[in-house]
């Protein structure tokens, strides 16, 4: 049916017969002549019709938008002053010489060149949405990213094995996605929230190196890089240590960014321990792109009248921090408490500031509402201590280390961007030593900060796990991009006093272990290597690298916020007769819904 793609029409086919596929992008009537913009996936190309075939003509005429057409004719140059440098095929024209309509269609739900669409209409006509070039670009950067990815594998020895979506909950930290069985009634399937422990078993079995580009499911309050299915691409190898796992794939990303965007990566990526990530970013995955910092100052401030601070300061869990800002003594009142509002969605009840009009006059070249309770060396040790110069501003939080934490780091990535000091280029970042656990005020027990298969740092002994979970560290290892967390993974326990007595410090008593985890640890027992690995989010990988504003902007099919699909009107009711194979009743209240 086709010689050409319409991107591909060029001035080396001058005076050749094409035959083109495409849909109609616009059509013109000028004068008697019609010119239609034919566009598939590779482009556009004008063909022109003119009216001394009359047949052909009529034809012409009664076609419109995003009609599907066949075109057989002739390239020739455009004439002088109609050439269209913005178009890749501008220099030419097609003659239309033979046309067929192969496909009518209705009016648009939307123009494909305007911006202004909303989220919604799109995914609700996600066939019209990925017309549009760069949704088009964007699957065809992501299709040459996986194809990169698994080259690199491949030549590494990785074997490319599939994994169960139906399975048994794997603990990642979110709610499970459940499918009720039929022919075990009572019981569920639940879906992966990623392949874990199948890839740790794959290593019991000798595998040695494995990867899977596979489906995740998470049920979890969406966001921007959050959806609740998404794409891992997930590595698990055998007798290898974290060093070499990082060395390893962080020159499979080097490699993607080469080939892909023609973009060098560090080499190697830098190293940031957990704990001074979070001093002095206030986030485990900072964006080292915004040159701002947060600065302690719990020190100088333990003693002061203003209880504000010197509660948080002389608090072992409060903190103290000051932020500054370059030249943000021109923040206007009004922009000021925008950001006070902005950092009370992360708990801070305040933000406090000093304006810095002249650092040399000491407390007189200073604007505070908040100076009069503060000493003057407590006030010159913040001046040296941030660096401030004239014409800047000096943020301060006090509270809980980690609402500090938040808030300001929060305002640190927001001051970066509104006020333009995000460098260009690409900042990744290996984040290690992290804590092996947290504590769940809530629940009041420890939790894993990563997953509860994250083995411990060599110094801990199953012995001595639980009297030091407290401060115990993990061999876990986050990649960061700019910002945002791209990949995670960790050494693995391989033995089963560890195992267990993991579980029994995060509460799992042996029963429930048992029940959960049995097949793991029974695994364990038959020859487990000492193994690791980690898991890279494919789709914020794309996103970043196609420098898309969210993740839905990288898949073809997303699901909504509130993780719905608008185009197939998923998830929905099910018949009653279905519900009675499963043997499931709905409760009153769900069904008079
Ligand atoms: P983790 O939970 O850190 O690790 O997930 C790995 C990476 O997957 C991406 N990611 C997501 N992307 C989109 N939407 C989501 N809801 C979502 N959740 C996570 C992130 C993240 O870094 N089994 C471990 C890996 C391992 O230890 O090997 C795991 O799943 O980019
Ligand atoms: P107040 O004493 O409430 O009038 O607060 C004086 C200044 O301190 C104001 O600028 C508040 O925004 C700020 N502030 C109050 N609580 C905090 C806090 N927890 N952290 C940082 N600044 C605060």
């Amino acid at each position: 049916m086709r010689s050409h793609y319409c991107g591909d029409v060029n001035e080396s086919l001058v005076d050749q017969e094409v035959q083109l596929c495409g849909w109609v992008h616009r059509r013109r009537d000028h004068g008697g002549v019609i010119f239609v913009d034919l566009r598939d996936r590779e482009g556009l190309v004008q063909v022109v019709f003119d009216p001394d075939r009359h047949e052909m003509f009529a034809a012409a005429e009664r076609i419109r938008s995003e009609y599907v057409l066949r075109v057989v004719g002739k390239v020739r140059l455009r004439p002088e002053g109609t050439v269209n440098s913005d178009m890749a095929t501008g220099q030419i024209e097609v003659l239309g010489l033979e046309l067929e309509v192969l496909s009518q269609a209705e009016t648009p739900p939307f123009q494909l060149d305007d911006d202004r669409v909303s989220e919604e209409h799109r995914l609700r006509y996600r066939y019209m949405d990925l017309r549009r070039p760069e949704m088009f670009q964007r699957l065809k950067i992501r299709s040459n990213i996986t194809r990169v990815l698994r080259d690199f594998l491949d030549n590494q020895g990785f074997l490319d094995v599939e994994t169960p979506i139906l399975t048994k909950a794997t603990p990642e930290g979110a709610r499970d996605y459940l499918v009720p069985s039929r022919t075990h009634q009572g019981s569920f399937f639940a879906l992966p929230q990623s392949p874990q422990l199948f890839k740790q078993l794959l290593m019991v079995a000798g595998v040695d190196r494995y990867y899977q580009i596979v489906r995740c499911f998470r049920d979890e309050d969406l966001r921007a890089d959050r959806q609740p299915e998404f794409t891992q691409l997930d590595i698990e190898t055998s007798f290898m240590d974290e060093d070499q796992i990082m060395a390893l794939t962080e020159e499979m990303l080097r490699e993607v960014f080469a080939k892909v965007l023609e973009v060098a990566l560090p080499n190697p990526f830098p190293r940031m321990p957990y704990a001074e990530a979070i001093s002095r970013f206030g986030s485990d995955k900072p964006d080292l792109r915004i040159p701002l910092e947060l600065i302690d100052i719990d020190d100088v401030l333990k003693d002061v009248e203003f209880k504000v601070f010197s509660g948080p300061a002389s608090d072992p869990k409060g903190r103290v921090a000051a932020l500054r800002l370059p030249k943000g003594a021109e923040l206007s009142r009004k922009e000021i408490d925008d950001y006070t509002k902005y950092v009370g969605i992360y708990g801070a009840r305040g933000l406090a500031y000093i304006k810095c009009n002249d650092v040399a006059a000491g407390r007189e070249g200073l604007q505070s509402p908040i100076l009069k309770f503060l000493p003057d060396e407590a006030i010159a040790t913040i001046m040296q201590r941030t660096g401030a110069e004239d014409g800047d501003l000096v943020f301060f939080g006090a509270d809980k280390a980690n609402i500090v934490n938040e808030s300001l780091g929060a305002l640190r990535v927001k001051l970066g961007h509104d006020r333009g000091l995000v460098k260009r280029g690409w900042k990744p970042l290996w984040v290690v030593d992290f804590p092996m656990f947290e504590w769940d005020e809530k629940d009041d027990r420890y939790t894993a900060l990563h997953h509860p298969f994250t083995a411990p740092s060599s110094d801990i002994s199953p012995e001595t796990l639980q009297e030091n979970a407290a401060t115990a560290l993990s061999r876990a290892y986050d990649c960061v991009l700019n910002g945002t967390e791209v990949g995670g993974g960790s050494i693995r326990i391989y033995r089963e006093a560890m195992q267990t007595a993991v579980f029994r410090t995060l509460g799992i008593s042996d029963e429930e272990a048992q029940d959960k985890f049995g097949f793991l640890l029974d695994a364990l027992k038959h020859g487990c290597p000492p193994h690791g690995g980690l898991a890279f989010g494919l789709d914020r990988l794309v996103m970043l690298m196609t420098g898309a504003s969210s993740i839905r902007e990288v898949m073809a099919f997303p699901k909504t916020q509130s993780a719905s699909c608008l185009l197939t009107n998923a998830p929905s009711q099910v018949d009653d007769k279905q519900l009675r194979e499963l043997g499931i009743r709905q409760r009153a209240q769900q069904a008079s819904k």
